[in-house]
């Protein structure tokens, strides 16, 4: 390695990326996880002197994200515009620190994803196949395999996605399914063929396997690359048919290159516009001869796409391979899936609304390691360690000194330290802790920092300035305990910095320093100025985090529940539209319409769907006379299962609006409908 004149290693040119999140929905703390464990080691490598670059972005495209947008009635732009605002919001209030946030739906993107794709076409890397796929009729459209339900073909189990059945974890294609319907419409999928392109992974195999084997992967994930050259490396489908939401492929109209092709080109593209901003040249990071490194951190869920398909694009394309890629388990709490009806499945935005960011950042700092493992956040210990910790061991250290030097002396530190070797020994840790912040074993830096943090107390413990100050003469003694008690709460706030930035930054207004970096702690901060120490940080109230779970179960009610009353009472439970898609509405016909003997309520209603008669109670006897309402149409649910009701089968329902008695309105399809249209 060169080494510059101070004899440190060269500063190293460093991209770091976190996966794109989807940009239709909030952040939520799983996905915190990745952000704040990136960003730890972003800042890590910063304050060591390298260059480090931080990008993301939106991942904007897709069939989700084009739905999401039609339930709400708005453009895909519209929508993306907004989540992303809200996703910078959230990620900014935990003080992840992108140096560059872009979205996957932009020039750059289309740019580089087009680039990518012409040279792997004329590099002989596509193929068009013809296949057969599920097809929605009636939403006129190919339908991806999560939007397919059915019965499962092992289990029989009702409702399971097109991929994989949740009852017995079977998995299969989704024209397996029994029964499917679209989860879009409802409709029964037919086949349809369609020309697709593919990207031939298999050419690249041998460049796979030197990759895998150069060091740029963690052992879990090595074994897992293993077991897929075993099981062979299939062509991955890049294209999807029109309608869809993303970029058109240059010599395909209508076809469209499928989400998870543009999406780590994103990367690029995210990178591509800092360049624009900071006049840097992006060919030297991306080029195969680059000497810059290049780190994805990601989700253990995300490595098949990162660890295949983006290095085999890469490289096909004449770019440079990633010099690794970071896999993280996945977020638990309290030891359980996070969960909305257990209050766990906690959003960025409610967990600010609550709690300080810091505390998070830190409780994951402590958890995370360089593996695969999965994380719990257990909230009593999440309360339990960052009072002790944080608030009972390092801020303890500045609290206890700070109040004699700013009273007694003015804020003035004395001019040596009484216990140069403590110092020393605080300063030589520095190394090691480095080492291990570069690892990701960001748990164990931690518990080093922390042991370090119990041996600065017990010195404050045993030299006890708060004794001393009552006695004769002890003045300089005073200042020389608490001038080290200082020093060594620097050395430690140096080394949390990249956990606790924002604590970090306080402590260097009362230190009165400039930014802490990594080689300052090398000279103890003596014959030095303070100012009046200000709490750094408060401790975690239970009650708080208590508040955080309520508000994160009122969640899933919020969004149904307007906070003004409405006349009928609160909207009931949201559902998706898949699940509406499930209802059959059908106009019918009033062939007959009759009192029911000893019934008060209810008319039996004689309805005609347009060639099928179907028998309905309806409780509507208080508002219409049964011969006003023959020969009327009205709105049914056509696909109700039947129920047996005391006066005989029900096999429908009838729908009615209003507050009941009088007012009690049959819904009336306007002219023109005949009995068996479809309601929408
Ligand atoms: N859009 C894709 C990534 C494209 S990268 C070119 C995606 N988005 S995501 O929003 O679903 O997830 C973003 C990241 O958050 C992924 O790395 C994912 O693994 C991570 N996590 C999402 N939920 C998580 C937990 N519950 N726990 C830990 N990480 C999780 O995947
Ligand atoms: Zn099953």
């Amino acid at each position: 390695m060169t080494q510059t004149p101070d004899n440190s290693p060269a500063t190293r040119q460093i991209l770091v990326t976190s996966a794109l999140p989807y940009a239709n929905g909030p952040i939520h703390l799983g996905h915190l996880v990745e952000y704040i464990q990136t960003d730890i080691w972003v800042r890590f490598q910063r304050m060591g002197g390298h260059r480090c670059i931080y990008v993301c972005a939106d991942d904007a495209h897709g069939t989700p994200i084009m739905l999401k947008a039609r339930a709400e009635g708005i453009e895909p732009e519209e929508l993306i515009e907004r989540i992303g605002h809200e996703h910078r919001a959230d990620f900014a209030g935990f003080h992840v620190a992108f140096d560059q946030y872009h979205s996957t739906h932009s020039p750059e993107n289309q740019h580089f994803a087009e680039l990518i794709y012409t040279r792997l076409r004329d590099g002989g890397h596509i193929a068009r196949r013809t296949i057969r796929q599920a097809y929605d009729p009636k939403a006129g459209m190919f339908l991806p395999d999560r939007f397919i339900k059915g019965e499962c073909p092992k289990c029989g189990a009702a409702d399971q996605y097109g991929d994989s059945c949740e009852a017995c974890g079977a998995t299969y294609a989704p024209t397996d399914l029994k029964n499917p319907v679209s989860a879009i419409s409802g409709a029964t999928p037919v086949e349809k063929e369609s020309e697709h392109y593919f990207f031939k992974l298999a050419d690249f195999e041998q460049f796979l396997r030197e990759w895998t084997g150069s060091g740029s992967l963690q052992p879990e994930i090595r074994n897992k690359l293993n077991e897929w050259f075993k099981a062979g490396l299939t062509d991955w489908d890049i294209s999807r048919d029109a309608p869809y939401w993303g970029f058109e492929i240059p010599d395909a109209p209508g076809k469209y290159f499928y989400v998870w092709l543009d999406a780590p080109i994103g990367y690029m593209a995210s990178f591509k516009r800092y360049c624009e901003g900071h006049g840097l040249d992006f060919d030297a990071w991306w080029s195969p001869d680059s000497q810059a490194e290049l780190y994805h951190f990601i989700g253990k869920d995300i490595a098949y796409f990162h660890t295949l398909f983006w290095p085999a694009m890469l490289t096909g394309a004449g770019f440079r391979a990633p010099t690794a890629v970071f896999c993280h388990g996945f977020l638990t709490v309290n030891g359980q899936k996070m969960s909305k009806s257990r209050g766990t499945f906690i959003k960025a935005r409610t967990y600010l609304d609550h709690l300080n960011p810091e505390y998070l950042r830190y409780y994951f700092a402590a958890k995370l390691g360089s593996g695969v493992d999965d994380i719990d956040l257990s909230l009593d210990d999440f309360i339990a360690r960052v009072n002790s910790d944080l608030v009972g061991k390092v801020v303890n250290i500045a609290s206890r000194c700070a109040g004699f030097i700013h009273k007694r002396f003015n804020g003035q530190l004395a001019d040596s330290l009484p216990d140069a070797d403590l110092y020393q020994r605080f300063a030589r840790s520095r190394d090691e802790i480095a080492k291990l912040f570069e690892a990701r074993e960001f748990g164990q830096a931690m518990r080093e920092i922390m042991a370090l943090a119990d041996v600065a107390n017990q010195y404050i413990d045993e030299h006890k300035p708060w004794v001393l100050a009552k006695q004769e003469g002890m003045e300089d003694r005073v200042q020389a305990v608490c001038t080290q008690g200082l020093n060594l709460f620097r050395v430690l706030m140096t080394y949390l910095k990249p956990v606790l930035p924002a604590m970090a930054e306080k402590a260097e207004g009362f230190l009165n320093v400039a930014p802490l970096a990594w080689n300052h702690v090398a000279e103890p901060l003596l014959a030095h100025r303070i100012n009046p120490f200000e709490p750094l940080m408060t401790r975690v109230d239970p009650d708080a985090v208590a508040r955080l779970q309520e508000a994160s179960r009122e969640d899933l009610t919020a969004a149904t529940a307007p906070k003004q009353e409405l006349e009928g009472g609160p909207i009931a439970q949201e559902i998706g539209i898949e699940d509406f898609g499930k209802i059959d509405l059908r106009v019918a016909r009033i062939v007959k319409a009759e009192h029911v003997e000893g019934a008060d309520k209810l008319l039996r209603l004689s309805l005609d769907l347009g060639g099928e008669m179907r028998q309905v109670f309806a409780g509507i006897k208080s508002a219409y006379d049964p011969a006003d309402l023959e020969g009327k149409l009205t709105v049914m649910v056509a696909n109700l299962a039947p129920r047996k009701m005391k006066f005989g089968m029900s096999e429908g329902m009838v729908l009615a609006a209003g507050p009941g008695g009088k007012e009690l309105f049959i819904l009336n399809p306007d002219d023109g409908a005949r009995p068996g249209m479809r309601v929408k």
